[in-house]
């Protein structure tokens, strides 16, 4: 069921919105080094792409099969500024301080040791960096109907206090939220 609706125009057009809101939240500086985290078919690097033309785009998930959509949407593209790869977000393979901005689509919720998901997107930023997010609560996708429907970890899922004291823990500063407490966030946290 999530995996039919982050494929379909629907998530698509919430991603543009979505990519719309950081760009007029923040300005990204030119020749950025990039990476999405759970990139899934890649429509939201294409956003990326389109809107903040990053020297490099990174783009990582834990599912083969996504890759290979994301490669596949991502044909057209110039492909020397885009490297593919399937990876745990829990282990990302860039060196600590390397990397401009980290983006992350609904990912973070699927990760079992999130926080340590999170330590990872901070290590891997240059001081000054943001990571853009979207993520949601339980209160949406572990409700008494969406727990039926749809496939997540159920241990340890993070609430928005949860998430709040995460990022203030490891030095991540939200500068600006778009949240329901009952819902999700969409975000720019910068690393201090
Ligand atoms: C809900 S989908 C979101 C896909 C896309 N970002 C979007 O917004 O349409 C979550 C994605 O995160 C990936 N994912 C889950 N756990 C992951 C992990 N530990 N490391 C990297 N990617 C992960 C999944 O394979 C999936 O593609």
């Amino acid at each position: 069921m999530e995996r039919w609706f982050v494929n379909s125009p629907f998530r698509l057009a919430a991603q543009y919105l979505e990519i719309k809101w950081f760009k007029k939240t923040r300005t990204m500086k030119t020749g950025a080094d990039v990476l999405e985290v759970g990139c899934g078919r890649g429509a939201g690097a294409r956003l990326i792409i389109d809107n903040f033309k990053p020297a490099r785009l990174y783009l990582l998930d834990l599912d083969v099969l996504m890759i290979e959509k994301a490669r596949r949407y991502l044909s057209d593209v110039k492909a020397e500024n885009m490297l593919f790869g399937v990876g745990n977000a829990n282990s990302l393979p860039f060196e600590d301080d390397s990397l401009d901005a980290v983006f992350g689509f609904g990912f973070l919720h699927h990760v079992l040791d999130w926080r340590h998901g999170l330590h990872e997107i901070t290590r891997v930023l240059k001081k000054g960096g943001a990571y853009y997010l979207l993520e949601f609560y339980p209160e949406l996708y572990q409700n008494f109907i969406t727990k039926r429907l749809l496939v997540h970890p159920e241990y340890d899922r993070f609430k928005s206090r949860d998430l709040h004291d995460a990022f203030a823990d490891l030095k991540l500063t939200l500068i600006k939220t778009l949240e329901s407490k009952y819902l999700g966030i969409l975000g720019i946290a910068v690393k201090n």
